[in-house]
């Protein structure tokens, strides 16, 4: 009990020290060295505009010590409905852009010179839910939704938590009561205009918490959103099976051969994530390596994304993939069809979006025009990063493309500097995967060091 006690005590005092001083402590208490106090002293020190603002970091979150950094880079080139975006992605993998950017350029070459995207309105849901053992507050929950009164009543009181979501044209629509097994809850569906909406909806939550509460004499369980949609948005692209086929083929039979054999590979690739949890884990993680780098980059809750698209792509009660590819053939040539399905539960207004300066640049660069416009180009991004990766897959696998990049991360690792990084990457892709030891990269920059000095 004292133990608790003090531990709760030592925390709270955590949190009301200043940055500099939280650093201190836990150098004082061994959890870092003096090293790792002076490079977040420095971050500290180094407060610009260009990242958070060190008073909005601290405010941001609880016992913050310093800044996480990763690099930001522009997707170019992916049309979506007859309009060129550019895509902000932070990303810690270095083919995600690479990779993007290759599958825009493919989808370009569509039937419809672009990926036709499209998304419905979407609403964020608060539910309060019920312990319900002997059936009770089931019906009497199903009595109020039946009721017209009482469910004006409850739109008013969960608006009334948060007004301004009204004035901007949004605002609490519509109840349902759900029965579940030992459980009932009320759904309340917010449409929350270009905002996520996560805070106002869970305060409507709360309000119409409250309410209930008093009505049924009951205590509810928690209102809280859920990460699910009951929608999602589209994108989809009919690819001549000729543009899969590498640059590199000058003949335009061979490429017809090998974007045949392609595109054949890549369908058989998405009936294989149809037929296999395994598989189809990974092809959705693809999906998602683009589109949770740009809900990142914009400010985005991307654990609330990935956790949407997951119970989507779980809703049939067998996981399955988020896009599918298939072959067609049309005025007798051979089209890759592909198609995504996948809910986006983002904002472009709201939330951190307005404390974080390259969030606001995201949504500038992108001009989206309004969140469905996000939507879309998230979609659309997701489809042609699986499109790259399948293709990869498909053909010489995806290690090839990977390794460029990841040389260069094995020389930053070894300390590699400036120019020195390009040329380690570069004698490094000389050698096997198996010779590319920690050990022969630090030797390969000794050797260029001392080359240098003579
Ligand atoms: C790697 O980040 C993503 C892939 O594994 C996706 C896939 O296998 O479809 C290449």
């Amino acid at each position: 009990m004292t133990a608790f006690r003090e531990t709760a005590f030592r925390e709270t005092a955590f949190r009301e020290l200043s940055v500099e001083n939280r650093i201190k402590t836990l150098q004082n208490e061994g959890a870092i060295d003096e090293s790792d106090a002076t490079f977040l002293l420095k971050q500290l020190a180094e407060s610009s505009d260009a990242t958070i603002p060190a008073d909005v970091a601290n405010c941001m979150i609880e016992h913050q010590i310093g800044k996480y950094t990763l690099p930001v880079g522009v997707v170019r080139g992916l049309i979506i409905n007859g309009e060129t975006r550019n895509v902000l992605v932070a990303t810690e993998e270095p083919s995600v852009i690479a990779a993007a950017c290759n599958g825009a350029r493919i989808a370009a070459m569509s039937i419809e010179g672009c990926i036709v995207a499209n998304s419905p309105q979407y609403v964020t849901t608060a539910q309060i839910a019920f312990e319900n053992t002997d059936g009770n507050v089931a019906a009497q929950l199903r009595e109020i939704v039946e009721d017209s009164g009482k469910v004006e009543e409850l739109l008013h009181v969960a608006n009334e938590s948060h007004p301004s979501m009204m004035k901007r044209g949004g605002g609490a629509r519509k109840c349902r009561a759900v029965a579940l097994n030992g459980f009932a809850k009320l759904e309340i569906d917010v449409d929350t205009c270009d905002a996520m909406g996560a805070n106002t909806v869970n305060t409507m939550g709360e309000a119409v918490k409250a309410q209930l509460e008093s009505w049924l004499g009951v205590e509810a369980l928690a209102a809280i959103l859920t990460n699910t949609s009951r929608v999602a948005t589209t994108a989809e692209v009919h690819i001549p099976a000729a543009a899969l086929a590498s640059t590199r083929l000058e003949n335009l039979d061979e490429r017809e051969i090998e974007g045949k054999r392609l595109a054949s590979r890549i369908a058989a690739l998405s009936a294989l994530a149809a037929s296999d949890t395994a598989r189809a884990a990974t092809h959705n993680k693809g999906i998602l390596n683009g589109i949770a780098g740009a809900a990142l980059a914009s400010g985005n809750d991307t654990r609330a994304l990935e956790a949407a698209a997951h119970a989507w792509a779980a809703r049939s009660g067998r996981y399955l993939p988020l896009s599918t590819w298939k072959t067609e053939v049309l005025n007798e040539q051979t089209i890759l069809h592909g198609r995504i399905e996948i809910p986006l539960q983002i904002g472009i207004v709201g939330g951190s979006i307005s404390s974080l300066p390259m969030a606001q640049l995201a949504i500038k660069i992108g001009k989206y025009k309004n969140a469905n416009d996000f939507r879309n180009t998230l979609a659309a991004l997701g489809l042609v990063q699986n499109l790259a990766a399948l293709r990869a897959l498909a053909s010489s696998g995806i290690q090839a493309g990977h390794m460029k990049l990841h040389a260069s991360n094995l020389a930053i690792a070894a300390g590699a500097k400036g120019d020195e990084i390009a040329k380690i990457a570069h004698n490094l892709l000389q050698l096997t995967t198996a010779e590319r030891t920690t050990e022969k990269v630090a030797q390969l920059l000794k050797q260029l060091r001392e080359s240098d000095k003579n």
